[in-house]
């Protein structure tokens, strides 16, 4: 019996610089396929440093250094040999403000799909339609596609950037606080979407909301000072954290 979960992305001895600064210190962590992961802790602990390394996006700066190890299928990714661009189709990003193009809201899904050599447009059609009904935006855009993404509502704008991504079949999805922009009925409405959406891909979130880590996560990773201090079943870290840093923080008690 398989008892053990496929682990999709692992880190070894990884550190990230700015610069000369160090800001995300020593994470040797392993992220299970098909499971919604939380990073918590602190403003400037390095949640979003962290999750930028899985997928290379740091690479648009300069001055910034990678050691020791990313593994996206048991493969190292911090190498020459990646292609950034390709790495990010499979795992994909969403943001704290939705960014969708200035453009329609087919278009803002076919354009990925171009990118990827998906250039036919009875395949563009079938595509878009299937990664907004996965995005639950369906019902709400069909009678609208070719109108400018930007008439749509922050939820709506949020879901179509989760469209986006899905469209180019990834494997995990980077999201970084997306609710933290949104209304409690658009939060729900991506927080369910989220929940539904671990089926086919690997989801890795950083959040402020307590209360949304223990709701859609499976496991949560606390963060502090750049350390992975406590990386366990979400449960756990809620109710009974082995570390008093981790329990300070989830009960409010920090600082
Ligand atoms: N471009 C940058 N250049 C230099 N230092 C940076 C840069 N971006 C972030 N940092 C520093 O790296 C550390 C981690 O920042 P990061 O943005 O990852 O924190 P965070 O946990 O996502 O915080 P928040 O919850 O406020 O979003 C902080 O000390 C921050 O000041
Ligand atoms: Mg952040």
């Amino acid at each position: 019996m398989k008892t053990e979960h496929e682990i999709v992305l692992e880190t070894k001895d990884l550190n990230f610089y700015y610069g000369k600064k160090l800001a995300v210190k020593n994470i040797t962590m392993q992220f299970p396929k098909n499971m919604v992961i939380a990073l918590i802790g602190p403003s400037g602990c390095g949640k979003t440093t962290l999750l930028r390394c899985f997928n290379r996006m740091h690479d648009l700066y300069k001055g910034i250094k990678y050691e020791g190890e990313v593994l996206f299928h048991n493969e190292n990714i911090l190498t020459k040999e990646t292609d950034a661009t390709q790495l990010r189709e499979q795992i994909g990003m969403v943001f704290q403000k939705p960014t969708p193009f200035p453009m329609s809201i087919s278009e803002n899904i076919a354009y990925g799909l171009s990118l990827k050599g998906i250039k036919n447009k009875t395949e563009q059609k079938d595509r878009i339609e299937k990664a907004l009904k996965e995005a639950a935006l369906w019902d709400e855009v069909h009678d609208r596609l070719d109108k400018n993404a930007n008439g749509l509502s922050g939820g709506q704008q949020q879901r179509l950037v989760i469209a986006r991504a899905l469209a180019v079949e990834p494997s995990v999805i980077l999201f970084d606080e997306p609710t933290s922009a949104l209304d409690p009925i658009s939060t729900s409405k991506i927080e369910e979407l989220i929940s539904e959406l671990k089926s086919t891909v690997s989801i890795i979130i950083v959040t402020h909301n307590m209360q949304q880590a223990a709701r859609i996560s499976d496991k949560t990773a606390f963060l502090y000072l750049g350390e992975l201090i406590e990386y366990n079943i979400t449960d756990k870290i809620f109710t009974t954290p082995d570390n008093e840093l981790t329990e300070r923080y989830v009960t409010g008690r920090f600082g």
